[in-house]
């Protein structure tokens, strides 16, 4: 990252470890209308070299656990786009987050979700708000996209329109959320509970 740009920090993590992933497609899309918002994007693409969580290990030198802490750290916010695998959040991502609960990087981070895939990942995105919301954070918009081989081309362009435009408001939301109080962010964030169905009593108070 250039210490001499300004701008929100954006953090942007693929959860899906396939080659050819619509979640990795969308996230680029994403991280387009990101930097043209003004924000300074960087990406984490390691989650298949985090080792399986163990609280035993919590504070061993692994480097990739090290490099996952601190670009979670710099960031102002993270966008997060992850597959739902037989309705539940993919392992690979909940194994990332369980990295950075004892650790605590994600307290009073601003989030958003994404998860493309066949159904829109309804589930994987009520999963990931509920715990990233355990741990602090503040998933301030979430989006589900169905049906991703009929609105993307061969080349990862979106050409269906409303996604297109679904996906401008969640990023700006979230870079707006890297400015806005934090009391702003928890109403935000109890919405956000509220439209997933997950219990809203967890969302850490303004400071
Ligand atoms: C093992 C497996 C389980 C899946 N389970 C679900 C599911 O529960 N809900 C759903 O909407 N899609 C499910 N899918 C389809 C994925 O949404 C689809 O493959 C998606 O494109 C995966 O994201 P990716 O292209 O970014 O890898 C599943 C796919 C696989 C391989």
């Amino acid at each position: 990252m250039n210490v001499e740009q300004s701008g929100p920090r954006l953090l942007t993590v693929c959860g899906s470890l396939q080659r050819r992933s619509a979640n990795r497609a969308i996230l680029r899309l994403a991280r387009a209308h990101a930097e043209a918002a003004g924000a300074i994007v960087e990406d984490f693409d390691r989650l298949a070299e985090l080792p399986a969580f163990d609280p035993d290990r919590g504070d061993e030198a692994i480097e990739s656990v090290q490099q996952w802490r601190r670009q979670v750290a710099s960031a102002d916010a993270v966008l997060v786009a992850a597959p739902e695998y037989a309705g539940a959040i993919a392992g690979a991502v909940k194994n990332a987050f369980d990295w950075l609960v004892g650790s605590g990087e994600l307290y009073r981070k601003p989030v958003a979700l994404l998860s493309v895939g066949t159904s829109g990942g309804r589930h994987a995105r009520r999963m990931m708000a509920q715990t990233l919301t355990w741990q602090g954070a503040y998933v301030v918009a979430d989006l589900g996209v169905a049906s991703p081989r009929t609105k993307l081309d061969e080349r990862g362009g979106l050409h269906d329109m409303a996604t297109a435009a679904a996906l401008r408001s969640l990023v700006r939301a979230l870079v707006d959320a890297t400015t806005g109080p934090s009391r702003a962010l928890v109403g935000v964030a109890t919405a956000v509970l509220a439209s997933l169905g997950v219990e809203e009593g967890h969302v850490v108070p303004a400071d």
